[in-house]
């Protein structure tokens, strides 16, 4: 027995940043952005903490499923962009809702939904947990060097959550890690060593060209492999959500692919890359959108820095 979706929630952050207005005080145009990566707005958190959107996210989950916070039995985040260095979101998050299970965080970049959900599988495997809370959420504005055009146009922050239950709802779920920083990677800061505090700031760095490689294999092998492990064919899936960070790599996926291409779900265009929250907030829009049906088959796949890539096919068993 593992777990299936009981439900699922979002939050925003209240301010949007379009490509036009970016170009104020980036070398960029919104024309490079739009046809090279699929992009014409991000939402970023001025006001707010990750914690707020990560915990508003969870709230509305737990609401659609009917879930108090006392009978959450393990809270799991997946996050690169913590409030704080320790304690984790997931403590955080914890303590904003008044829970009090055992709470942690997953560091796996843009896969660590599906690496979260694959830890919620282990725990309803082992019948250790009835309810659980898995929340992605991402500040990724505040890894973002303002001056560096080849990464800042890129993301998004927001948050997605869902509540599992036990079921039968999993039908495969693969984690890959190739270890290779040099491709993408936030360094840690540097500025504390004992009498040279320098204040330095930490950014994110990334061969893009390199990470595009990856991502489109990633991406078509991901999705195969998952799959094949869930025994059923390429046309039996009712819905693709793929990593959004490029719309020309989920366009290359849907042209390899054996799924009609409208059946790949898409919101780059309004949130760009928001990391592991991409996943969660897709379905938590296609879910209010209607589009989602019991019995649905969910195909899902993401890569990121690590390299880590994962994917899974899940049926979905919400009304
Ligand atoms: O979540 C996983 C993380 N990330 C990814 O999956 C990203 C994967 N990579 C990509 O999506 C693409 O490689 C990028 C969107 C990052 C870049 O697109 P590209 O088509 O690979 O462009 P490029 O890096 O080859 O750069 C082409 C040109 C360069 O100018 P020159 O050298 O040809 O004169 C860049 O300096 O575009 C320039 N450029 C820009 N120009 C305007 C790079 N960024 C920008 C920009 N605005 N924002």
């Amino acid at each position: 027995m593992s777990f299936s979706i009981l439900s699922t929630g979002r939050a925003l952050p209240r301010t949007v940043l379009t490509n036009e207005q970016l170009c104020r005080f980036v070398d960029t145009t919104d024309e490079w952005i739009r046809s090279r990566t699929g992009i014409a707005q991000r939402y970023v958190c001025m006001e707010e903490s990750l914690t707020d959107l990560a915990a508003q996210a969870a709230r509305n989950a737990m609401q659609r499923a009917g879930v108090e916070a006392s009978d959450l039995d393990l809270i799991l985040c997946a996050t690169i962009s913590s409030d704080y260095i320790t304690p984790s979101l997931a403590c955080t998050v914890q303590e904003a809702l008044g829970a009090s299970c055992p709470a942690f965080d997953i560091s796996a970049a843009c896969p660590g939904f599906l690496f979260a959900l694959d830890v919620a599988d282990g725990y309803f495997a082992r019948g250790k947990a009835k309810r659980i809370l898995v929340v992605a959420a991402e500040a990724m504005s505040r890894l973002m060097d303002w001056r560096d055009r080849s990464t800042c146009v890129l993301f998004g922050d927001g948050a997605g959550a869902v509540i599992l239950g036990p079921g039968d709802g999993l039908r495969s779920l693969l984690l890959q890690t190739q270890g290779r920083a040099e491709v993408l990677y936030v360094p840690a800061t540097r500025g504390n060593l004992p009498g040279r505090a320098t204040g330095a700031k930490s950014y994110a760095v990334m061969d893009g060209q390199e990470v595009f490689k990856f991502a489109v294999t990633a991406m078509c092998r991901g999705l195969r492999h998952a799959i094949r492990e869930a025994g059923v064919a390429e046309e039996e899936i009712s819905w693709v959500l793929p990593h959004q960070a490029n719309l020309r790599i989920i366009e290359f996926a849907m042209s390899k692919m054996k799924i009609p291409p409208e059946r790949f779900l898409i919101n780059i265009d309004r949130l760009a890359n928001t990391s592991a929250a991409c996943i969660p907030i897709l379905l938590d829009e296609s879910r209010e959108q209607g589009k989602l049906k019991k019995g649905d088959l969910l195909a899902m796949c993401a890569f990121g820095a690590g390299l880590t890539s994962a994917s899974a096919v899940i049926r979905w068993d919400a009304d």
